[in-house]
């Protein structure tokens, strides 16, 4: 093959590398970041890529849910900072302008296509499991498809709820969005060591339907509900656990059903 533009090659499946928009501190332990999105990214709200930085001259990468919604042209993530964690204790000190690198392969089974329709869609999250619903709430397919969504946010502190706070807020506020997700996006929060009105482990607030009857609800049931929920892995076996035991069943990308954890999940 003499012609350079007949040459099979073959397309390169590593990380591209993104540039650092923006970055927001909210707690000694939380953060968001935004990154440019590189044209050829597609993604599923709700759906987790990995994400990293070069250390010591390697990759060193990690799985993190996409927190924007499908149609931003920006990518935002939300994260923890470990102390003398491998990538967090770096990740956290980037500034606008610095480099991080891009999986290119979204996986992940928080999706609208995981689950079956109904009328109300419940998104149980706590610390920084409330990323993929970040996606979700600010995509209006997920308005399309169910009548009223319920987002959840457990934290130990208060002051851990300001990101949730912040982005169901804007998302109501938003020129377009807000047409769609008033009257039809409810946010839930409480908290587990510290005062505040509304106080508790949200499996206890699940099982016992103070969530629902918050809102007027009736108790979680398949017929009507579907959830979807992201956590540590505690909190996703028990809250699995209640959905089971009231006749959920979980669903998949290849078999969708009644509710979806993600397991790959970190934060
Ligand atoms: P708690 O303060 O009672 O442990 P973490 O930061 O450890 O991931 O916790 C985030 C939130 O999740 C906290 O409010 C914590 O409550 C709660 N949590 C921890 N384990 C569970 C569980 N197994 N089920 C429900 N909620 C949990």
């Amino acid at each position: 093959m003499n012609n350079p533009a007949q040459k099979l090659t073959k397309p390169s499946s590593g990380p591209t590398e993104e540039t650092v928009l923006e970055v927001q501190h909210y707690t000694d332990d939380l953060f968001r970041f935004k990154l440019t999105r590189p044209d050829a990214f597609r993604f599923r709200s709700g759906e987790f890529i990995m994400l990293g930085l070069m250390i010591n001259e390697k990759p060193l990468l990690r799985a993190y849910s996409v927190a924007s919604p499908a149609w931003d042209e920006e990518l935002e993530f939300y994260s923890i900072k470990v102390k003398g964690g491998p990538l967090t204790s770096h990740l956290c000190h980037t500034e606008k302008g610095d480099k991080v690198l891009l999986g290119r392969k979204p996986v992940g089974t928080l999706v609208l296509d995981a689950l079956t329709p109904a009328k109300r869609l419940y998104m149980i999250s706590t610390g920084t499991g409330f990323a993929p619903f970040a996606s979700l709430i600010r995509d209006p397919a997920t308005y399309e498809m169910f009548e009223e969504v319920v987002v959840t946010h457990t934290c130990r502190e208060v002051a851990e709820l300001t990101y949730s706070k912040q982005v169901v807020e804007d998302t109501l506020n938003h020129e377009f969005l807000g047409e769609i997700a008033k009257g039809k996006l409810h946010y839930f929060d409480s908290v587990t060591r510290e005062e505040h009105p509304r106080q508790g482990r949200i499996t206890t607030l699940l099982e016992d339907d103070t969530v629902t009857n918050y809102f007027g609800f009736e108790s979680l049931n398949p017929n009507t509900d579907r959830v979807m929920i992201c956590g540590s892995t505690a909190m996703l076996n028990d809250t699995k656990a209640i959905c089971e035991k009231r006749g959920f069943v979980e669903g998949a990308n290849s078999a969708p059903a009644d509710f979806v954890i993600e397991r790959a999940f970190v934060g």
